[in-house]
């Protein structure tokens, strides 16, 4: 009975008519109830069809059809570092991983458990085989100087993203475009921006927080600066420049090594 309810209400069609203001406050409530609901095993009986059609709907967007992985990591790997049983994928799909993969708050018990049984079944499609050498992209990126601008394994610096774990949050063919094309995507919290104060100086760098009365940037030289808005002349916004360089002139089998050490980098060492 509860769960019928909790379904019903959750859904932006609910065909309760309750005024607006007060659905508004219930959907909050449940929200904060969900995940104990989730947590009865009666509430969740998976329907495995259903769950590939809410992923193609509503993932495949960032984990590619089938779960082949993009801008989120393949998901048809037998073991998943973030999620490791049908549970924690429920957990994963209901909370999302802030800040880039949103929370589906919008589907029912059911709909979650179904979608949860439809990753996991993906796991036993196999993995993607790379054409590269690990070992030998290892010394690609030592001998490219990638560890200026990134983490992994501990070794580094960091004013790009960690690639310690990257292999397992991105694909192959998304680390291959990083790499030729960083302009592709450029994650949060790497906007490239230009302030110029009223006396004329400029202040080049990565905007690392904003409210609507200050803008807070580092520079290339890991300086913090915080500006106040009424001081500025103007504020360029480079959105969708990345501020790493292009790696557009490495030879296929480099670029191929390069992708297998990045995809290699999946577990914690
Ligand atoms: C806007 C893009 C986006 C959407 C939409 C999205 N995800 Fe994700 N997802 C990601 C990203 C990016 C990560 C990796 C986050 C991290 O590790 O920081 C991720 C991680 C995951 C993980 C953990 C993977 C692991 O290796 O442990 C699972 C499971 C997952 N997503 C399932 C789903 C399902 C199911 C849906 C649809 C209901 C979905 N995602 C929708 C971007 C997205
Ligand atoms: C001058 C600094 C700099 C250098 C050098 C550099 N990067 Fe980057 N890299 C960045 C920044 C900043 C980003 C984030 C913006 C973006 O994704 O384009 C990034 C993003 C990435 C990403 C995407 C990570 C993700 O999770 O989205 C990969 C993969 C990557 N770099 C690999 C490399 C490799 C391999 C090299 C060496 C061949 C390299 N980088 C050299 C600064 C750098």
């Amino acid at each position: 009975m509860k769960t019928r309810m909790t379904d019903s209400l959750r859904r932006p069609n609910a065909r309760v008519p309750v005024p607006l203001r007060h659905r508004a406050f219930a959907a909050c409530a449940l929200l904060a109830a969900a995940p104990i609901f989730a947590q009865s095993p009666h509430d969740a009986v998976p329907d495995v069809a259903l769950g590939k059609k809410l992923f193609e709907s509503q993932c495949a967007l960032c984990h590619g059809q089938g779960g082949t992985g993009g801008r989120g990591p393949a998901l048809n790997r037998p073991k998943l570092s973030k999620a490791e049983d049908e549970n924690a994928i429920r957990k994963v799909v209901r909370e999302g991983i802030l800040p880039e993969m949103p929370g589906a708050w919008q589907l029912s018990v059911r709909e979650v458990a179904s979608v949860a049984a439809y990753v996991k079944a993906l796991g036993s499609v196999a993995v993607e085989k790379l054409p590269g050498d690990p070992d030998r992209g290892a010394a690609v990126y030592r001998s490219k100087g990638c560890a200026a601008c990134h983490i992994a394994a501990g070794v580094g610096a960091g004013r790009g993203p960690e690639l310690t774990l990257v292999g397992a949050r991105r694909n192959a063919a998304f680390l291959r475009e990083s790499i030729v094309t960083p302009n592709a995507f450029v994650p949060d919290g790497y906007l490239l921006v230009d302030a110029t104060t009223v006396t004329g100086k400029t202040i080049s760098g990565t905007k690392a927080a904003e409210d609507p009365f200050t803008i807070q940037i580092v520079d290339s030289a890991g300086r913090f600066h915080s500006l106040r808005k009424s001081e500025l002349r103007a504020l360029k916004r480079h959105e969708g420049r990345s501020g790493m360089p292009a790696f557009d002139t490495l030879s296929t089998a480099e670029l191929d090594h390069l992708v297998a050490y990045l995809a290699s980098l999946r577990e914690a060492r």
